[in-house]
């Protein structure tokens, strides 16, 4: 069935494949809803976007994505309240994100209204997917990636902005076991850090797969120059308490600005929490934890919310972080959920009602 809703043309699935899912046994980001969205950049405009069921593209084997990596993405979720409503947090600073991105990439910028318009359409028509379990959401997949052909080494003159929904439960199960790296970085001044590209995290695997076979799950990332500050945990940023004070890093060139990070500085301010956005060292985060000052390391990111660190690796000696009753990541954690899943009132104005 085809139908205009606004200017979007929608192509409805004849069939669902929801009755396929245990949404009481979410995986993250592995099982997709029945509808996407699909827009086109072609000469030099984005075209009326299509919401059409989920399927493969096709995609020329010269089209500039698979040779040099031309794509971006944004990571978001969709909640479901007690009453059945569905709420977002703070979409437009993805979009703007996603824009950020862009320029960094020589991708052109996605318009609001059609990022707004697209992705509330969507969610709208993907209502039933939206899980309503503790803890899980719908992760929304927006992404752009250069569809346009050729080995010339410059950007494509087409794209495809496309959007998929992923119901998904918790992105870490169990404890998180860190290395701090001291070889490898993800990312260096003057680069591409601070955007979502997908090179990114490409190029994160390997020394994740180092670190894991070591008994790791994940990377610390420390700069490229000394690897002695600290800069992010995994596809996340992170945060350290030391004695009552929560650090993390100032955004930079290298370091991603996370929608999730700045929410928690902001929670832990109003917590009456003493915050620090400063540089801090590895050196620093050693000697804190031999004198007992180091009390908790969290990532903060959209897939994982708040991620409790439990031991971290540097030098072949491992640091076991203590158990406390009273911690900070499960304060924040507690505050952005109730914000996002609507059981508490939002003072800072973050929900947004699809
Ligand atoms: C997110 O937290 O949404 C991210 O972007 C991390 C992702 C690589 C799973």
């Amino acid at each position: 069935m085809e139908a205009q809703l606004k200017n979007i043309k929608i192509e409805k699935s004849k069939t669902t494949k929801i009755n396929e899912v245990d949404f009481d046994n979410l995986a993250f980001g592995s099982v997709y809803s029945d509808h996407m969205l699909v827009c086109d950049y072609k000469n030099g405009a984005w075209e009326t976007p299509e919401i059409m069921p989920y399927q493969p593209i096709t995609l020329d084997p010269a089209a500039k994505i698979f040779h040099y990596g031309q794509s971006i993405f944004e990571g978001m979720k969709a909640y479901k309240d007690s009453s059945g409503a569905t709420w977002l947090f703070r979409p437009k600073n993805n979009h703007k994100r996603l824009n950020i991105s862009a320029r960094r990439l020589a991708i052109p910028e996605i318009p609001e209204e059609i990022f707004m318009e697209g992705l509330t359409t969507l969610l709208r028509l993907e209502k039933d997917w939206i899980p309503s379990n503790p803890g899980s959401s719908l992760y929304i997949r927006p992404f752009i990636l250069a569809s346009g052909n050729g080995f010339h080494a410059s950007p494509a003159d087409e794209y495809k902005f496309i959007i998929c929904c992923a119901p998904s439960g918790a992105y870490f199960s169990g404890k998180v076991k860190v290395l701090i790296e001291e070889k490898y970085s993800r990312s260096a001044n003057g680069g591409v850090g601070y955007a979502k590209a997908g090179g990114n995290y490409a190029g994160q695997f390997y020394p994740t797969q180092l670190a894991v076979k070591k008994g790791y799950n994940q990377v610390i990332w420390t700069d490229d120059n000394t690897h002695e500050y600290i800069e992010e945990a995994g596809a996340m940023n992170i945060f350290i308490r030391i004695n009552d004070t929560l650090i993390t890093g100032p955004t930079s060139d290298r370091i991603l600005d996370g929608i999730t990070r700045k929410s928690i500085l902001e929670i832990a301010e109003d917590e009456g929490i003493q915050t620090e956005v400063r540089k801090i060292t590895v050196t620093e985060v050693v000697r804190a934890a031999k004198s007992g000052a180091l009390k908790e390391m969290f990532g903060a990111g959209t897939a994982a919310v708040v991620s409790p660190i439990s031991t971290f690796g540097h030098k072949g000696v491992d640091y076991d972080l203590p158990e406390l009753q009273d911690n900070f990541a499960s304060l924040l954690k507690k505050r952005i959920t109730d914000i996002q899943y609507n059981r508490a009132e939002d003072k800072f104005g973050w929900r947004y009602k699809v």
